[in-house]
């Protein structure tokens, strides 16, 4: 590193609660760097402080070893000035942050490069690394045979040396990766929290790291057995690739309410039990807000979201173990699927076998519906036959139902005939003892044959709409039947009381022969009455329910 001196400091571009970051200038070769400086001041170079400083650039430090294009470069750390002081590579573009703040909407072949970019730098944290710092005599690697130059490592070396080299990031946000105005890639900083081997860096002020990227178990210590690991920066890197598809973090907090109980405790809940909500319609919404008048069509592939919902899974146990899996898991998919047209259709595809699926389920439901029905439509039919014959059985043994409707109607008949003799007998005593009236017997004998005609009448047509009614389901009296018969009685009483020497019509009834011509019609009209209620009989032949 240049003396500071010889840097001239152009812009701040960086102040956290630790440390300021100035964008500088050499001053005589006019090359750009960044500085970081810690803003306490530091005594000498055996200050805590300071040796936590040194402990994150040397992670830092040994991470370039594999030149990562996408993890900020940094250079030797120095203790300038009593600061803590360390050059970087000056990245000239945005964070993340401000990136989507400003695009809102990214293309999703740019998430593409995303997520390559920063989840092959975490991958590279995490796992590979350990290639790059192991050493043969501490690590007692043992060499390959067929060349000199590399060492035979076993799965569960492998396993050790990445227990032992691994960095978690521990801090991953959106404004702890930029993205380079040159190429538009993305670079990982900011390892303040970093841990490696179990060791916390923490050089940082704060403790846990951004919130609306805090996993779980970060939320609350000691739920999951697991304590931090490559898990918790898989989580955030959910966060992450949550965030550059939908537009923003699945449980965002507004600033303003940052510091507010309340909204911390909500931020909690949903980190530790929410399911994120769907990224398609917030991706849909920032593209209509960017695009107007343009339709969105959904343009990332299925495998992605799930990949990015099992890295947000509460439980570290079902999320991927580090981004190396999860690296391997997107090459997976994408290799399967080259472009994203395809696999895009390949959702579809998905899709219509799903539904099919299902349609297939629905109709297997159908079809045994159907199988039950009919074996229960076969029973019904075996129990209607069974009936049918014992109710012919019963026929033959009992008289049926309709002789017997039809001798009560022919019996309330008879009742009504005798009541209505009755009253033309009383009628015809008070006329005759108190009117002083005379009848003959013909004349008598047809108003009690009318007076029967009509009650028969009136009892059968009852009685056949009664029953019709039943079958019908409806109840319905024929009131203009009813009401000419009852006008016929009430006529024929009427008449009772004419003079004994009557006039007009019934003065045909003084002459003896008419009146038998009389009788006779009306007692035909009676056979016509009897013959409809036997017509009523055999029409309620057949149906057992009857009721009069
Ligand atoms: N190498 C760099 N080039 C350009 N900007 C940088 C660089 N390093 C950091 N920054 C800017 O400074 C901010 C804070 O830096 P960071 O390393 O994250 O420190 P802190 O611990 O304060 O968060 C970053 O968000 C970024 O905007
Ligand atoms: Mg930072």
């Amino acid at each position: 590193m240049a003396n500071i001196d010889q840097y001239e400091k152009l812009r701040l571009i960086g102040n956290g609660a630790f440390a300021s970051i100035w964008k500088v200038r050499h001053r005589e070769l006019g090359y750009i760097r960044a500085i970081k400086e810690s803003k306490e001041l530091v005594t000498d170079e055996h200050d805590k402080a300071y040796q936590t400083f040194l402990k994150e650039c040397a992670v830092l430090l040994r991470l370039g070893n594999g030149g990562h294009p996408n993890i900020v470069r940094i250079y030797e750390p120095r203790l300038i000035d009593n600061r803590a002081t360390v050059e970087m590579d000056f990245i000239q573009g945005e964070t993340l942050n401000d990136y989507l703040a400003r695009v809102r909407f990214m293309p999703i072949d740019e998430v593409m490069r995303f997520v390559r970019e920063i989840v092959g730098a975490l991958a590279y944290c995490h796992v590979d690394i350990y290639k790059y710092l192991m050493s043969p005599e501490t690590d007692e690697l043992e060499p390959d045979p067929n060349d000199a130059t590399r060492y035979l490592i076993s799965p569960e070396k492998e396993r050790e040396l990445v227990k032992k080299y691994g960095v978690t990031h521990n801090d991953l946000h959106s404004n702890n990766i930029m993205r380079r105005d040159v190429d538009g890639s993305f670079v990982l900083l900011d390892f303040g929290l970093s841990v490696q081997d179990g060791q916390a860096v923490k050089s940082s002020a704060r403790n846990d790291g951004a919130l609306e990227y805090l996993a779980p178990e970060k939320w609350e210590p000691g739920k999951y057995a697991q304590g931090i690991g490559p898990w918790t920066d898989v989580y955030s890197l959910g966060i992450l690739l949550y965030e550059v598809l939908a537009g923003r973090v699945p449980f965002p907090l507004d600033p303003m309410a940052m510091a507010s109980e309340q909204a911390r405790h909500e931020l909690y809940t949903h980190h530790m039990q929410d399911t994120p909500p769907p990224i398609e319609p917030l991706r849909k919404a920032a593209f209509e807000a960017t695009h107007p008048g343009e339709a969105w069509t959904k343009d990332y592939p299925r495998w992605l979201e799930n990949i990015i919902l099992r890295c947000l899974a509460k439980d570290p146990n079902d999320r991927y173990a580090n981004a190396r899996e999860v690296l391997d898991n997107i090459n997976a998919h994408a290799e399967r699927s080259h472009d994203l047209p395809t696999a895009l259709l390949d959702d579809k595809i998905d899709d219509l076998r799903h539904e099919k699926r299902q349609l297939e389920q629905q109709l297997d439901e159908a079809r045994a519906d159907v199988q039950h029905y009919s074996e229960r439509l076969a029973t019904l039919n075996d129990e209607r036959e069974r009936l049918a014959v014992a109710l012919d059985n019963e026929r033959r043994t009992t008289p049926s139902t309709a002789l017997r409707a039809t001798v009560r109607t022919m019996a309330t008949a008879t009742t009504l005939m005798l009541v209505a003799t009755t009253l033309v007998a009383v009628i015809t005593w008070l006329c005759h003892t108190f009117a002083g009236a005379r009848f003959n017997a013909p004349v008598l004998g047809c108003w009690v044959i009318a007076a029967w005609t009509a009650a028969t009448i009136t009892m059968t047509t009852l009685a056949r709409q009664r029953q019709e009614q039943i079958l019908a389901g409806q109840r319905k009296v024929n009131w203009p039947l009813l009401t000419l018969t009852t006008a016929l009685v009430l006529a024929g009483i009427a008449a009772l009381f004419i003079d004994p020497k009557p006039t007009g019509i019934f003065s045909l009834l003084d002459s003896e022969p008419l009146a038998y011509a009389t009788l006779g019609i009306i007692a035909m009209l009676a056979a016509a009455a009897l013959l409809l209620c036997f017509m009523n009989y055999r029409r309620f032949n057949g149906h057992r329910d009857i009721a009069i």
